[in-house]
């Protein structure tokens, strides 16, 4: 595995309440890279064992092309944990994504519970509680042991937890998107930035989406069809950051550049870890829309 130049998209992560079938449709065709059927915040208790059959029957049906599909768990300290993780592990989802995890422990139970499903299923966390921003890296850590692979910002959670308000730029979260996203790329785990409440204006949503991209996070999960786009756009390399890309691969291909570590492009120092980046960079083009 190359982490330089095997890059799978995961830009727009979607989520969608399991129990909306109409959604479920939708979201088949839509260009979301990662669809999350929720059976947790977004379905009501009275809803719930409907939700369960009807996410494990939409993922056996299939529809969704080269997406990864995940169904979201309610957490094994609730009353609909268990049935959820058993059917989940027996499913063909790509991921179980597991909710409001604090410890390696929680991670360690999780992955107990998926110890019967098939070999490819991933385990993706939230990181939406204090205890997790505390275990940061030895929570990503858990990913050389256990299905763990990914994971999700969870911030309307944080926020109430914390008792903090949550503002336009985000400011009491930065620290924690920066440690969380450092903790992450440390231990090889994917990071989603978490959703943007305000769906209607899209324009609040790109500044979100770009502060996002900013920090380093691999892609964002979403709410709403009409903010996968954009997310898409922004989780893209520009046409700009493709050309430096091109540039930076062309000289140091050059042969008066042959055998050096730091080269000049454009005006610009580039050293061999730019050379890494902008592989990384084309490689990440090759998905745009
Ligand atoms: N995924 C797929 N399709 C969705 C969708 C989603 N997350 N959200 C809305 N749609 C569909 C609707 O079903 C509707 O389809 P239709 O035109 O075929 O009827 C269309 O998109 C337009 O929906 P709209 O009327 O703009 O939104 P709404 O008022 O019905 O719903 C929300 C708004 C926020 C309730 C809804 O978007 C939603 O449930 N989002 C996901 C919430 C969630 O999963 N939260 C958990 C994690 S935070
Ligand atoms: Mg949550």
């Amino acid at each position: 595995m190359n982490a330089t130049t095997d890059y799978l998209p995961r830009r727009s992560v979607l989520y969608l309440p399991a129990s909306n079938a109409r959604a479920i449709e939708k979201a088949r065709g839509l260009a979301a890279d990662v669809v999350i059927l929720d059976l947790e915040d977004a379905v009501a208790p009275d809803a719930k064992d409907q939700a369960r059959e009807a996410a494990v029957a939409a993922v056996a049906e299939g529809g969704f092309a080269a997406r990864e599909v995940a169904i979201r768990a309610n957490g094994l300290d609730t009353e609909w944990g268990a049935r959820d993780l058993e059917a989940i592990a027996g499913s063909t989802a790509d991921a179980a994504l597991v909710p409001k995890i604090g410890t390696p422990d929680d991670i360690s139970r999780y992955n107990a519970a998926l110890a019967n499903a098939h070999p490819g299923m991933q385990l993706w966390a939230m990181i939406e509680t204090c205890r997790a921003v505390g275990n940061l890296d030895a929570l990503a850590a858990m990913a050389a042991t256990t299905r763990l692979s990914l994971w999700v910002l969870g911030l309307n959670d944080l926020a109430k937890e914390m008792r903090a308000q949550a503002t336009p730029d985000r400011a009491v979260f930065q620290p924690i998107l920066s440690l969380a996203v450092c903790a992450a790329r440390a231990n090889d785990v994917t990071v989603i930035d978490g959703v943007c409440n305000e769906f209607r204006d899209l324009e609040v949503f790109r500044a979100e989406a770009e502060q996002g991209a900013l920090f380093g996070f691999d892609g964002k999960s979403l709410i709403h069809p009409a903010q996968v786009e954009v997310c898409n756009r922004v989780f893209s390399p520009s046409d700009d950051e493709v050309a430096w890309a091109r540039a930076v691969i062309a000289a140091f291909a050059s042969p008066e550049n042959a055998g050096k570590g730091a080269i000049q492009v454009e005006g610009k120092m580039a050293e061999l870890l730019h050379l890494e980046q902008a592989r990384r960079t084309l490689a990440m083009a090759q998905h745009k829309d």
